[in-house]
């Protein structure tokens, strides 16, 4: 009989109906000619079919208000697809998925676009047998959210009474603060049940993200050490050498706080600082993240400017390439105050991690793309071998690489070949990509995939987007009564402002470097 590793009864616990291929369904995609669509939703689509994850009997239809007629769009989506998949494009697989495709060019409003979506429904439905499965993407701006999850419910596309299921995807952002957040929730509520929303944080797509888990409860070495007596602080890390790209008109709007913080950065720390679940349960799962973020005590707005630094980039090199500063930038107002970085220091108030510093980073236009969570530990606590002339010992790090580079690496000390003690930092790898040789994934294949089969336990409960928001509320609050402190520059293509680097040297620490 085959025996069954630790690992595999976990993944098989998380998904366990294994990779089989979903269900019958029609998609349909609200606002498929964005860069959403073309950057991510279409290349996992193909993905899924690449691998056999999507049903043979599949519809995509897609919704938005454009001058394109649907082989034009058809046409164009094949090329971005040739274009995103480079050499190794499967030609016939995209033929078959553009082929899928039909288009209803309308205004959200427009009731002949509505009543032409219902018609294109009925007719893949009953051609293609999808048995009344409908998974709807809203691939839109927010403020077109609630507005078209009430007309799908009032054009009854979300009665599920008939046996299909129907399922909305919501992107982010879930509001502007906490409270348009809850009441946002509130008022979906009022006409779509809970377990028919698909709340979208794409982090949780990714490979590094949900290893984050299987690392700290499929192992028994770690968990013991995993607190405050063994660790001395926790940095998170999300940079990225993009500016806001063509997205100036949402970003002035929103900054790097909201744009990130309570939902990627947030979801990085729920995930290294949660209990052990009871069970790999949707519930069980989401509880303990919520109860994480939960403990986050809020920040008190006198110390805010000591805590939160914000800082926006001026014109600098990112790599060999010149880029215009973000005021430059097309759709932002050239006075802007908005941050295009954020540093932050908070606790978490809870027997685990009590006393222990957590240092959030973000920001555009940086030195270069690197997410990754430092777990740093406490010092040996004896200096053992200063005595003997070696250098200090660095403390032990346990660095995880979430993106570009897929890693785990241990930091530790060791002898320098010779007859002297000597030590220097040694570094234990495991490349994620050089193991399991996994090709271009977009991390959306898992959570389309999910929605399909019904699978929520990667998607965000509305409490979890809440508690997100309640963790930078305080600061919201702070800025707005103009007790932030002063937005700081910093030339693209570096590491950020010096405010932040201050901020965390006050603590006699530093940021990993980029
Ligand atoms: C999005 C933000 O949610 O995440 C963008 O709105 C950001 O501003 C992006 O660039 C980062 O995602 P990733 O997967 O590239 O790290």
């Amino acid at each position: 009989m085959a025996t069954v590793t630790a690992e595999e009864t976990l993944v098989r616990e998380i998904r366990p109906h294994g990779p089989k291929r979903a269900g019958p369904c029609a998609m349909v995609i609200f606002g498929i000619t964005g860069d959403l669509s073309k950057r991510l939703l279409l290349p996992a689509l193909y993905n899924l079919a690449s691998h056999g994850l999507l049903s043979k009997r599949f519809a995509l239809v897609g919704f938005a208000l454009s001058d394109i007629s649907e082989d034009q769009l058809r046409e164009r989506l094949a090329g971005d697809l040739i274009q995103a998949c480079g050499r190794d494009s499967n030609r016939e697989m995209i033929n078959w998925l553009t082929s899928h495709l039909r288009f209803i060019s309308a205004d959200f409003e427009s009731p002949s676009g509505w009543q032409r979506l219902r018609s294109v429904l009925q007719d893949v439905d009953r051609d293609q047998g999808l048995g009344g499965n409908y998974l709807f993407y809203l691939a839109t701006a927010p403020n077109f959210f609630l507005p078209l999850v009430k007309r799908l419910a009032a054009e009854r596309l979300l009665d599920d009474s008939g046996g299909g299921w129907r399922r909305v995807i919501i992107e982010k952002p879930f509001g502007q603060d906490l409270y348009s957040a809850r009441a946002l929730n509130c008022e979906l509520l009022t006409v779509i049940r809970d377990d028919q929303i698909y709340r979208i944080d794409h982090y949780l797509g990714k490979e590094t993200v949900q290893n984050i888990m299987v690392f700290r409860f499929a192992n028994g070495i770690f968990e013991p050490i995993w607190n405050r007596r063994y660790i001395d602080h926790i940095q998170i890390t999300v940079a990225e050498s993009v500016g806001v790209e063509r997205r100036g008109r949402y970003y002035d709007q929103t900054g790097a706080l909201r744009d990130m913080i309570p939902n990627h950065l947030a979801q990085l720390l729920a995930l290294t600082a949660m209990e052990p679940p009871a069970s790999f349960s949707s519930a069980a799962l989401q509880n303990e993240q919520v109860k994480a973020l939960e403990a986050v005590p809020p920040i008190n707005p006198d110390e805010c400017s000591d805590c939160v630094v914000r800082g926006q980039y001026t014109a600098g090199k990112v790599g060999e390439t010149v880029v215009a500063g973000y005021r430059e930038e097309p759709f932002v107002d050239p006075n802007s105050q908005t941050e295009t970085y954020v540093a932050l220091k908070m606790a978490i108030d809870n027997w685990r991690w009590a006393g222990v510093p957590f240092y959030l980073r973000t920001g555009k236009r940086l030195k270069k793309r690197n997410t990754h969570i430092v777990v740093q530990f406490r010092n040996a606590p004896l200096a053992l071998f200063r005595r003997s002339g070696a250098t200090a010992p660095r403390p032990n790090l346990l660095v995880l690489g979430i993106q570009p580079e897929e890693n785990i690496c241990l930091e530790f000390e060791g002898k320098v070949p010779g007859p002297v003690i000597e030590t220097t930092t040694v570094h234990m790898d495991f490349d994620y990509r050089e193991f399991f040789g996994v090709g271009n994934r977009t991390g959306y294949e898992t959570l389309l995939y999910d929605a399909m089969i019904g699978d929520s336990t990667l998607f965000k409960r509305a409490d979890m987007i809440e508690a997100g928001w309640a963790v930078i509320q305080p600061i919201l609050d702070a800025w707005a009564a103009g007790r932030g402190g002063a937005l700081h520059p910093y030339a693209a293509g570096t590491e950020g402002p010096v405010s932040a680097a201050d901020m965390i040297r006050r603590d006699g620490r530093a940021w990993r470097r980029l």
